[in-house]
C-alpha cells in the first residue's frame, strides 16, 4: 500500500485529493497536514507527497523531501521562476512530477493544441480564455500559461514576450505574432479552457470544461502510483509521461 502526505489537506484540492487516495484500494492517507502541522512528521509516516497548496509553500515541501529522499507529486500553480528553478534543481536527486494540470482531459487537450497548431499554420490569430471559480489566486491558470506555451513552441514565439494579457484601452490593432491571454474568475467553476484560432471566414474552438476536482486529484494520485511502480530515482515529469503521451 502506498502511503501519501496530503498537503493542504483542508484545501479543496487536498480533501478531494484525500478521498482519492482513500477510495483507490493501493493508496493509503499517510498523513494529512494544513497550516501549522509538522511537515517532516507528516512525511515520517508516508512515502510520496502530493501537494496542492501555495507556492510560497513549494520550498519547505521540496527542501523536506529532499531531506527524507521522497518522490514530490506537484500540484500547486503559479510559481514564480526562482520557484521553478528550486523545483527542477530537486529533480536531479529525487523523482517529481510537476503538472499544471492532471486530467486526462487537458493532457488531450494540450496534444491536440500542438497538432491544430502545426495544422493551421501562421495566419491564424491565437488567443486563450480561462474561467475560474471566485476564489483563484495565480492568474493566469496554470493549465492556461502551458497552452500559450504550447502555441509559443510551435509559432516560433515567447511566452514571456509574445503574450498578452488582456486587452484594455488604445492598444492598438493585433498584430499576427501576439497571443492573447484572458482570465475570467467567478462563482464555483471548477476550470474551463478555450484555444482559438481565428482567420477571415473561419474560426477554430478547442475547449475543455472541468465539472470535478476529482479528475485533477484522480489524475495526481494516478502519477504517485506511476512514480512508485516505475521505481524512478530521480528527474522532472509531467502527466503526459504519466499518461504515455510523450
Ligand atoms: N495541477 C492541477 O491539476 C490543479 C488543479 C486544481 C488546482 N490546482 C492548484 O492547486 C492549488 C490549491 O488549490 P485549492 O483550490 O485547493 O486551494 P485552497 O486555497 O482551497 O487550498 C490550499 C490549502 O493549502 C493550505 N496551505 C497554504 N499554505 C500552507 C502552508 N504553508 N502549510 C500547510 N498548508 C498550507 C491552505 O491552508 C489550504 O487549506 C492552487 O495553486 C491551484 O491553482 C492545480
Amino acid at each position: 500500500m502506498l502511503k501519501i502526505l496530503v498537503t493542504g489537506c483542508k484545501g479543496r484540492m487536498g480533501q478531494t485529493v484525500t478521498e482519492c487516495v482513500e477510495d483507490d484500494a493501493e493508496t493509503s492517507v499517510g498523513a494529512g497536514i494544513d497550516m501549522g502541522d509538522s511537515l517532516p512528521d507528516g512525511l515520517g509516516k508516508s512515502d510520496i507527497v502530493i501537494d496542492f497548496t501555495l507556492p510560497g509553500f513549494t520550498n519547505d515541501v521540496v527542501t523536506a523531501c529532499l531531506d527524507q529522499n521522497k518522490p514530490l507529486v506537484m500540484g500547486t500553480t503559479g510559481h514564480t521562476d526562482e520557484q521553478l528553478s528550486r523545483i527542477k534543481a530537486a529533480s536531479e536527486s529525487i523523482p517529481i512530477v510537476h503538472a499544471p494540470n492532471y486530467s486526462v482531459g487537458v493532457n488531450t487537450l494540450f496534444w491536440l493544441t500542438e497538432k491544430a497548431t502545426e495544422i493551421l499554420g501562421s495566419d491564424f490569430d491565437l488567443e486563450v480564455i480561462e474561467m475560474h471559480h471566485r476564489h483563484k489566486k495565480d492568474s493566469p491558470s496554470g493549465t492556461a500559461r502551458r497552452l500559450a506555451e504550447i502555441l509559443a513552441d510551435v509559432r516560433g514565439l515567447s511566452y514571456d514576450e509574445d503574450c498578452r494579457h488582456g486587452r484594455f484601452g488604445d492598444v492598438g490593432a493585433r498584430t499576427n505574432t501576439e497571443i492573447g491571454v484572458h482570465a475570467l474568475r467567478g462563482g464555483d467553476v471548477v476550470g474551463d479552457h478555450t484555444v482559438v484560432y481565428a482567420n477571415d471566414g473561419e474560426r477554430v474552438e478547442l475547449t475543455h470544461k472541468a465539472s470535478s476536482r476529482r479528475t485533477f486529484a484522480g489524475g495526481a494520485v494516478r502519477a504517485a502510483k506511476w512514480l512508485n511502480k516505475e521505481g524512478i530515482k530521480s528527474g522532472l515529469y509531467d502527466m503526459q509521461d504519466v499518461l504515455g503521451l510523450k
